[in-house]
């Protein structure tokens, strides 16, 4: 016992000591400088979000300007070639935007010497009981953690004009039935039932995964990426066939519009619908003004009731980001309670975090935050979850060719063939 106190209070010396030298220590010197900051996002609540970061950083580190190195482009269909360009060429970015799971492991982590782990940042911050063990586990490979997500965001989220679908009689269709019926009526109506901005052909890739997810439900959509459901099946025949009827009621000038302008046909009335990530409601905020949003309503796309299609944002350090300090304070902003809180109400996602404060965001994040605990939780393709980034490249060129000739064969060939290729499947 003796001993046991004896040890305890020189425990408590030793303790008091370092706290008191830390204290005395020398500070780090502030990071001054610029600082690069690579993402995509340009749209309203995309920017706002990201402005809501940069306004906090220089409150803090006001000697760092901060460069906003964006690639417009939705999904990051653009930027990312950009991105490859520039790390390949040796000339990264401080920090760059990227999608927690396959598109940052695949691409960045275990092909070379990119990125710098993130293991004491994570220990400084206490991260590892901050993020969901699910979350925690991906953005780690080989026991690092390799990025600091900022959001979480649901891929499938069928957004209306409430206005519009009373007028008319019609709720917002559960299965695909449902929403043939409903598109039949709005198209009789003259109105568009269903918008698609596929300019980047990722939207289709996007509409096509909700199609999947609603067709072969959770379980089956998971086995598409670890090869255990067959891609030759009938499930994904029936998803294709769902797809190709669900283009029959969209806009004529899909290919021409980006994600957002698809959704200003449903804000100005033009079109009653449109199936898209929650960053939807981020345009909503930016483009009227209000987190509270009257005449627009969001529900599962058909059959993905009680199913999240996630995905993450997320920032790295590349291993030679030119200000590394600017940069690492850059990341723990990203990850902190205050820097998520003032970044996802107005990006339309939820925090990474399990501590941010509810009663900040508006009603569709709070209902998301809900479904984020007790849905079944899926990987999105389109937004570098699921697959490999030359596995998605893959299946957006057979995309790019189905949203024209509605070929189902060819495109569920296409399809096993990407499986294949990416060493999926046999
Ligand atoms: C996603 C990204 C979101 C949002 C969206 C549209 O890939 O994760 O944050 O920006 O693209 O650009």
């Amino acid at each position: 016992m003796f001993w046991k106190n004896r040890w305890l209070s020189v425990a408590g010396i030793l303790a008091v000591s370092a706290i008191l030298l830390a204290a005395c220590a020398p500070a780090a010197p502030a990071p001054k400088g610029q600082l690069q900051i690579f993402s995509w996002w340009t749209t309203g609540g995309e920017a706002a979000g990201l402005d809501n970061l940069y306004k906090i950083y220089n409150e803090q580190f006001p000697d760092v300007e901060i460069i906003n190195a964006t690639v417009a482009g939705g999904a990051g269909f653009e930027a990312k070639a950009v991105l490859k360009t520039r790390m390949l060429g040796g000339d990264p970015p401080d920090s760059f935007q990227v999608h927690m799971g396959h598109e940052l492991i695949d691409t960045w982590v275990t092909t070379g010497q990119f990125m710098e782990p993130l293991d004491s940042l994570y220990q400084q911050e206490g991260w590892n009981n901050i993020f969901p063990a699910g979350v925690l586990e991906i953005v780690s490979q080989d026991g690092h953690p390799w990025s600091v997500p900022v959001n979480i965001h649901r891929a499938n989220v069928l957004w209306y004009n409430t206005a519009i679908l009373e007028e008319h009689n019609l709720t917002p269709p559960t299965t695909f039935d449902e929403f043939f019926e409903v598109a039949e009526t709005l198209q009789d109506a003259g109105i568009t039932p269903l918008a698609l901005g596929d300019v980047g052909i990722w939207a289709s890739t996007h509409l096509f995964e909700t199609v999947l997810i609603g067709t072969l439900g959770a379980e089956d959509y998971r086995g598409l990426w670890t090869g255990e459901t067959d891609w030759n099946g009938p499930g994904v025949r029936e998803a294709l066939e769902n797809m190709k009827q669900m283009l029959t009621y969209v806009n004529d000038d899909h290919a021409a519009l980006s994600w957002d302008q698809a959704n200003d046909l449903v804000i100005n009335g033009t079109a009653a619908m449109t199936i898209m990530g929650d960053w939807v409601d981020a345009d909503y905020v930016a483009k009227l003004g209000t987190k509270e949003y009257q005449g627009f309503g969001w529900a599962p796309p058909p059959g993905n009731a009680g199913i999240y299609d996630a995905l993450s944002d997320t920032f790295g350090l590349p291993a030679n980001a030119p200000n590394r300090e600017a940069a690492i304070e850059w990341l723990r902003l990203v990850g902190s309670k205050a820097g998520q809180e003032a970044f996802n109400p107005v990006k339309g996602s939820i925090c990474a975090r399990t501590d941010c404060d509810a009663s900040l965001f508006g009603p569709y994040l709070r209902s998301a935050m809900q479904d984020w605990t007790r849905d079944s939780i899926v990987p999105s393709l389109a937004h570098g979850a699921a697959a490999s980034e030359g596995w998605v490249t893959a299946i957006h060129d057979v995309m790019t060719v189905f949203v024209t000739d509605g070929d189902v064969a060819q495109a569920q060939a296409g399809l096993a063939n990407a499986c294949v290729d990416a060493g999926v499947c046999s």
